[in-house]
């Protein structure tokens, strides 16, 4: 395992997340899943990244593990959701962190983060707690999670944010053109997470598109229509890449990852053998020819689906939608992420359906076709 030297912290290059213990992938045994979190600190790493939102226990879980090596690890864990809904208020920030410190076992954690933005709160309030909290020695530094390129600038403006996590592998590349340079700019130290793309760039995925994905691969558009095919082909060039180095295809995707210049490549298994696979995407390079004709490939890869996803968009808008609600419900969340994606429509006009659209499926009353529909008409307005 390689470290890299941040703020007077030696920390792995590959660290691991508890987000599988929320139930996001699956359901998952607790004390199985402690057991991963063991062998990865066997296996070198030292960086343990959390929430107080990835269900319950599931910070305790993690507080177990690192009880009796607390000061060879860095802990990240989150705040900024409460009772379902964002409170990034002075005092809800401060009492959660009380919190996490009580689950964590611990009397300080190294990074706390920003999981979500809250829209009724300043910024600089949030900041003022951080602040706070640094000051009193319950934390080391903070961060931010989920609030993308605009949220971090406003953070950098009030605050000195250490860290600034965001989704990054090699069919999530969108880092590349904003955090990532702003990160180096700032000495802000970059966590990327799904650095296997939940798994899609592991190579254990069959061509034909199991239709029973569980967990949130069954709504994730990365899983889904073109996206999926695309993902499968860069797949490919990883396996023909990743032979020639003796590598997995997904240990030359962490590897591709680690060589945008990440502080951290947070992965997230829940068995042994993968997490034991997943390290060996450290301590290894890419000669600069073979990174060069790499990013070439996910280049015109990503250009294809450019020219591919409209259509697909189009079609899904204009056809009947599935018998199978389950199936209409993630085409619908398909088409408003890549249209986003594809500026066809804009962020904040989308945002309120697609809340809708969330809230629809974890309602008690289940999927109705009606309702979909209609989502799929206000989309359609929107989008065509
Ligand atoms: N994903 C997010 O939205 C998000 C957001 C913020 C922070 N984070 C943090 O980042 C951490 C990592 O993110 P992530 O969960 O998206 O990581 P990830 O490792 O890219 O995705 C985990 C998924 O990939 C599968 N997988 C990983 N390695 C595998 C292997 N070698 N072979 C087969 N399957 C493999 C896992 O399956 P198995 O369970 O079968 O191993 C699981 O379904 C999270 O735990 C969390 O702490 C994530």
């Amino acid at each position: 395992m390689r470290y890299n030297q941040f703020e007077g912290k030696e920390i792995s290059e590959i660290g691991m997340g508890c987000y599988a213990l929320s139930g996001v992938y699956g359901p998952v045994d607790r004390s199985a899943y402690k057991k991963v979190l063991e062998h990865a600190a066997e296996l070198g790493i030292n960086f343990f990244d959390t929430a107080d939102t990835y269900g319950p226990k599931a910070e305790e879980v993690l507080g177990e593990v690192v009880a009796p090596i607390r000061d060879e690890v860095v802990l990240q864990t989150k705040v900024g959701i409460k009772e379902g809904t964002a409170d990034l208020s002075y005092d809800a920030v401060i009492s959660a962190c009380d919190n996490s410190l009580k689950r964590l076992d611990t009397d300080y954690i190294d990074y706390y983060l920003i999981h979500f933005a809250d829209p009724d709160i300043p910024v600089k309030e949030t900041i003022g707690a951080l602040k706070d909290l640094k000051q009193d020695g319950k934390i080391d530094g903070y961060g931010v999670g989920h609030i993308g390129f605009e949220g971090l600038k406003e953070y950098s403006r009030y605050g000195s944010p250490s860290v600034a996590m965001m989704e990054l592998n090699a069919v999530s590349r969108k880092p590349i053109d904003d955090l990532l340079p702003f990160c180096d700019e700032n000495k802000i130290g970059a966590i990327a997470f799904s650095v296997t793309g939940r798994g899609i760039l592991t190579g254990k995925f069959r061509r034909e598109r199991d239709p029973k994905l569980p967990g949130i691969k069954g709504i994730d558009p990365l899983f889904q229509h073109a996206r999926y095919g695309s993902a499968l082909r860069v797949v490919d060039k990883m396996k023909e890449l990743g032979e020639k180095y003796d590598k997995t295809p997904v240990q030359t995707a962490i590897r591709w990852v680690l060589s945008r210049g990440v502080l951290c490549a947070l992965t997230g298994p829940s068995s042994k053998e993968h997490i034991e696979e997943n390290v060996g995407g450290s301590g290894w390079d890419i000669y600069e020819e073979d990174l060069e004709d790499l990013d070439e490939f996910l280049q015109e890869e990503e250009e294809r689906l450019n020219k591919e996803e409209p259509a697909v968009i189009e079609r899904l808008l204009r056809s009947p939608l599935s018998d199978d609600l389950q199936r209409a419900y993630s085409d619908l969340v398909y088409v408003i992420e890549t249209s986003v994606d594809h500026s066809l429509a804009k962020e904040d006009e989308i945002m309120p359906t697609f809340q809708r659209l969330w809230r629809m499926r974890s309602s008690e009353k289940g999927l109705k076709r009606e309702k979909l529909e209609m989502v799929q008409k206000e989309l359609s307005r929107i989008i065509l």
